[in-house]
């Protein structure tokens, strides 16, 4: 096999899909925009949601991208050699342009060209569709893959569990898909070896979407107005697999990320087991911390949602850096090395170098104060305990209110002679995390992207309000950090130092409210995004040199670069009253806001 690092095969990837007509388009933000149903951006896919519905991109029908993703599932599994919490997808897109003959003709020669990865097409296996009631058998891409050339014994038609793909919400667009694999060679497990049996012959590198439908609330799939194709191919893994790595871990993406922790600790990878689980813990969340920290809409970490996973990841790297005796204020070494490796393809990430470190730095000193806490609280239940047994609820105690992991207690507790009662801990465990999945899961209940009217009209309120806080505020640093609307409200972040006074709010409120009474259209037009900075547009410049963006502007009361949707006029909006202002994090307000019918 062709050896290839990620840096080329990232380049080949949109080479071949700008020579094959497709505009190449940024990465998006890890952080969704407009869109409560998920926390981060889980797939190249995510950010174009509206476009597959039907809405038109600006940069056109065909589109290809490497994007930036967090899937953090279930985080205390990461470690193996194979889950990460970030990842790239390369993606290409038709939004009702080709559909199956030229994506299956497509992937066929990217997979085997010699010019591309000039793999031996007795080595692939693919899956598709076999059909159900939603959706007919797909034998036409099945046809398409034997004139190329893959052999029938190599074409496994798959149900719904393996051959369909649907967005992380319930609702949106989805289709079949089909699957392609690298045979490793090893022999058959059994009978009915297939791609979706996960014994290790065959591995996964590349998914082609058949977007045509969408799936409504009440469960039923509509076609959608077009037919889009949707493909992604997951960088880390496809490096790892080309190279006939055993894991990402071993990847250009990881080499210097994991050298400076041995470095830093001392410690070699791959010389035992457990030392290389904590390396690849260190290294995996500090670079997916970093690339948190780093985005162009950053989050700093805290109790609730991106900030709490961020947190999240980061106690649980300090942790791991303990087992490989690194101190916690080495992590910020680490992420400056991520930044490096990364800073290429993601400036964003040089950019904000010192505030990341800094704020892993103080995340690291916050931890440590709360461990402190836990031991002192330790040492004190350590005096009455009653027999030499911690029980699960205080070890439960000392995980939830102070943020002590369950190895630490177990730690302790063999120190002083104790053992901890492990079965009553998981017990209340499971059920607090029972509680909170439940909570979890309410996130993603509305479906991906939510296009009602109502949101549509809060978004065009963030937009007025946006620009009223500027100008009440006489700082033209006052930017988003994030926003977040349901149907009933508008949740906005934005950066300044102080809170805001009662009548500040209450001016701000007074401009937004003119801007709805003088009922001006919202005006959209598409542009390069060197014309919209001209133009005195706000909003994210990280699209790259020339990219089309949409800019949307409301009369004199606001132009700023964004996807939509928004309402046609500001006097659809009703009456615009902030019900909040407070702090968010260091130096970042937050105002929640509504829109009342009159
Ligand atoms: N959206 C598809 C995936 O994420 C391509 O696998």
């Amino acid at each position: 096999m062709k050896q290839i690092t990620a840096k080329q095969l990232r380049k080949m990837w949109l080479d071949f899909f700008s020579e094959r007509g497709h505009a190449i388009i940024s990465s998006a933000s890890l952080i969704p925009e407009n869109d409560p149903t998920v926390l981060f951006t889980t797939a190249g896919m995510h950010p174009l949601v509206p476009y597959l519905l039907g809405a038109k991109h600006p940069s056109g029908n065909r589109l290809c991208d490497c994007q930036k993703c967090v899937r953090t599932g279930d985080i205390d599994e990461v470690g193996d050699s194979s889950h990460c919490t970030f990842f790239e997808m390369l993606g290409n897109w038709s939004l009702g342009d080709y559909f199956k003959t030229e994506m299956v003709k497509w992937s066929y020669e990217f997979l085997t060209d010699k010019k591309y990865l000039a793999l031996d097409k007795n080595r692939l296996a693919v899956t598709v569709f076999e059909g159900d009631n939603d959706c007919p058998r797909d034998t036409a891409t099945a046809e398409l893959w034997e004139q190329c050339g893959i052999k029938k014994e190599n074409i496994f038609f798959l149900p719904k569990k393996h051959n369909w793909w649907g967005p992380a919400g319930v609702t949106g667009p989805c289709g079949s898909d089909t699957e392609m694999f690298i045979d490793t060679g090893k022999p058959k497990c059994c009978e009915n070896c297939s791609p979706a049996c996960d014994c290790g012959k065959y591995l996964e590198i590349w998914n082609d979407v058949f977007m045509e439908y969408n799936k409504t609330a009440d469960g039923k799939y509509e076609p959608l107005k077009q037919k889009n194709v949707d493909t992604g191919m997951g960088l880390e893994r496809t490096v790892a697999v080309l190279n006939g790595k055993k894991s990402v871990y071993e990847t250009d993406l990881f080499a210097p990320i994991i050298s400076e922790i041995e470095n830093l600790s001392g410690k070699k990878y791959g010389f035992g087991e457990q030392t290389d689980r904590a390396i690849r813990i260190v290294a995996d969340h500090t670079r997916t911390a970093t690339f948190i920290l780093g985005d162009e809409r950053g989050v700093t970490p805290s109790n609730v949602d991106q900030g709490y996973v961020l947190r999240r990841l980061l106690r649980r790297a300090v942790r791991f850096a303990g087992v490989l005796e690194m101190k916690g204020s080495d992590l910020s070494k680490v992420a400056a090395a991520v930044v490096d490796n990364y800073r290429e393809v993601y400036p964003e990430l040089n950019q904000s170098r010192d505030k990341i470190c800094a704020e892993i730095d103080a995340e690291v000193e916050r931890f440590e104060k709360t461990l402190q806490g836990g031991i002192r609280e330790f040492e004190k239940l350590a005096k009455y305990l009653v027999g030499n047994v911690v029980s699960g609820k205080a070890a439960f105690k000392l995980y939830d209110t102070y943020g002590f992991p369950i190895e630490m207690t177990q730690e302790l507790a063999r120190e002083h002679g104790f053992t901890v009662n492990i079965a009553d801990f998981e017990k209340a465990f499971d059920e607090h995390r029972r509680k909170s999945q439940a909570g979890a899961e309410q996130k993603f209940k509305g479906g991906l992207a939510d296009n009602t009217e109502t949101v549509a009209r809060l978004h065009t309120a963030t937009h007025l309000m946006h620009r009223a806080l500027k100008v009440v505020l006489q700082d033209e640093n006052a930017n988003q950090k994030g926003s977040n609307i349901t149907a009933e409200r508008l949740r906005f972040d934005f950066s300044f130092p102080r809170p805001m006074t009662d009548e500040e709010i209450q001016k701000v409120e007074d401009i937004v409210n003119e801007a709805i009474k003088a009922d001006v259209p919202v005006v959209c037009e598409e542009m390069n995004v060197d014309e919209a900075r001209a133009k005195g547009a706000v909003g994210l410049f990280a699209a790259k040199y020339g990219e089309k963006v949409k800019v949307y502007t409301m009369g004199k009361y606001s132009c700023e670069i964004c996807g939509g949707p928004h309402a046609a006029r500001t006097g659809e909006l009703g009456r615009f009253k902030i019900v909040k202002e407070q702090s968010s994090s260091a130096g970042v307000r937050r105002i929640k806001a509504v829109l009342e019918t009159e």
